[in-house]
């Protein structure tokens, strides 16, 4: 705290700060600390300062307050701005928080006239109107790295939309995929991701302005005119609900708590697949670490952490639904704890999904281990159980039970499938003949997938072509 913030909030008249006119005695240290939000809403000051030129011109408009007070007060905003944004502002908990600071900061610079920039409103409405406008970019801002992340994955998609890869079903070899069919179920994934944002979009972007305390005022303001040069769609209809609602910020915890997890799958399958034992990607040194006492160990650390961090995206929209769990209306100082949790899941999540880009963007493909892995555990069974459905006619059940029988007999054999002579398939299943051959190479097998939204390369390049579109439209 400088000699100037100390002034500031050393008690005199002229500041609006410590709002204690009623009171005879000065706070004690505790109520201070526990009161003060400044050391975390200082990330509010943009749109604190954009809201209040908002209501400000609005003043003006309504000859509320004088022309020649509003533009000096539009002046001392700018200049606050201006001082925050160079590191040159001084905060003190004295002060609370941001909508305080801004205010007292704007009489000591334009004198009494910045005492009417809070006329027809509450710090009720202000940091309702801050924080959506806060939690509005922020969902911008997520989506646009979302689409920066699904574009990577739809260049590495495209890139091995015929890599064979297994398939798997509780990480046991189940049937061969090709890796760029793998890196699309993701791309849907951060695809629902991102609309369940513009949806809860929708619902945030109603400008609480203008409620006041919580139920309106005797003022003339005009609401319409504060929403829209904020670029709300509207003024929120209830003075109270405008008030004492964190629905936005719920919301939109909740959509990056579902991503959080869909980055933590892929980060999942980024630490399995980079083990020795798959060995089917190897991360660049860039994006991995050493070991302390391991001289040969390269850690997946980024990949691990993505995973890690989930605990605390989660746990944001806990704390928030569990902050406003039996609230009575309206506002109640509880409601200031909203703010450090929302910032944690945001910064936790932008961090995640940069990660998570350029380790995709910029891991190996080992393409050759993974056609290999693709073909162990008898992963085209079901192509033979399918052959003899299209060939003989069996009904599937029946078709189930001799594959089964037959991977018995490679299985004690130690014999891949198709290395299993015919003539013992054949004691199983007379009429099997020896173009059952052809289903039975990994290769084929993923040939074959052709159904919609199958694995087949021809169906995967036609999806990604068809994502492609979706991601420029949206
Ligand atoms: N710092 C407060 C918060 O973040 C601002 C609103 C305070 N309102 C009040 N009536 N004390 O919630």
């Amino acid at each position: 705290m400088n000699d100037d913030a100390t002034d500031r909030s050393g008690g005199q008249q002229t500041s609006p700060g410590l709002l204690r006119d009623r009171f005879s005695s000065e706070p004690h240290a505790v109520m201070e600390r526990i009161n003060a939000s400044i050391d975390f809403d200082r990330r509010l000051y943009a749109h604190d300062i954009a809201a209040s030129r908002a209501h400000c011109n609005m003043l003006i408009a309504q000859e509320i307050i004088p022309e020649d007070d509003g533009h000096k007060i539009l002046k001392g905003l700018d200049q606050i701005e201006d001082e925050i944004a160079r590191g040159e502002f001084a905060f003190t908990p004295a002060l609370e928080d941001i909508h305080m600071h801004v205010e007292a900061r704007l009489t000591e610079i334009v004198g009494e006239a910045g005492g009417r920039l809070h006329t027809a409103r509450s710090r009720n409405d202000q940091v309702a109107t801050d924080f959506r406008l806060w939690v509005r970019d922020a969902v911008d801002d997520t989506r646009d790295v979302l689409k920066a992340l699904q574009e990577v994955l739809l260049m590495r998609a495209e890139e091995h939309a015929a890599t064979v890869m297994p398939g798997f079903t509780h990480l046991q070899s189940a049937q061969p995929v090709t890796l760029g069919h793998h890196l699309m179920a993701y791309f849907e994934m951060f695809e629902r991701d991102r609309s369940r944002l513009s949806d809860c979009r929708k619902r945030l972007n109603l400008s609480p302005l203008g409620a006041g305390a919580l139920a309106g005022t005797s003022i003339p303001i005009d609401r319409n005119a504060t929403a829209d040069a904020l670029g709300f769609d509207g003024p929120s209809r209830n003075s109270m609900d405008a008030v004492a609602d964190r629905d936005f910020a719920v919301e939109f915890l909740a959509s990056l708590s579902l991503c959080a997890v869909h980055l933590s799958r892929l980060a999942e399958e980024i630490v399995i697949w980079s083990t020795s034992q798959f060995g089917f990607i190897t991360l660049p040194d860039t994006l991995a670490t050493g070991s302390s006492m391991m001289p040969q160990k390269k850690n997946p650390d980024a990949a691990e952490l993505v995973r890690g961090k989930v605990g605390r995206i989660v746990g944001a929209v806990n704390a928030l639904l569990i902050l406003m769990k039996g609230l009575p209306m309206t506002y109640s100082k509880d409601m200031q704890e909203d703010k450090e949790p929302t910032f944690d899941a945001v910064d936790s999540i932008s961090l995640c999904i940069a990660a998570v880009t350029a380790m995709i963007a910029e891991m190996t493909v080992n393409t050759e281990p993974m056609e290999e892995a693709a073909g162990q555990g008898y992963a085209t069974a079901t192509d033979l159980a399918d052959w003899l459905v299209k060939e003989l006619a069996l009904p599937f059940r029946q078709a189930h039970q001799v594959t089964a029988q037959i991977v018995r007999i490679a299985e004690s054999g130690n014999l891949a499938l198709e290395d299993v002579p015919l003539g013992d398939m054949q004691k199983i299943e007379p009429r099997i003949t020896s173009a059952v051959l052809d289903v039975l190479s990994v290769r084929q097998s993923i040939e074959s997938r052709t159904s919609l939204g199958g694995t087949s390369p021809a169906r995967v390049r036609e999806a990604i072509s068809e994502a492609r579109q979706r991601l420029a439209e949206s």
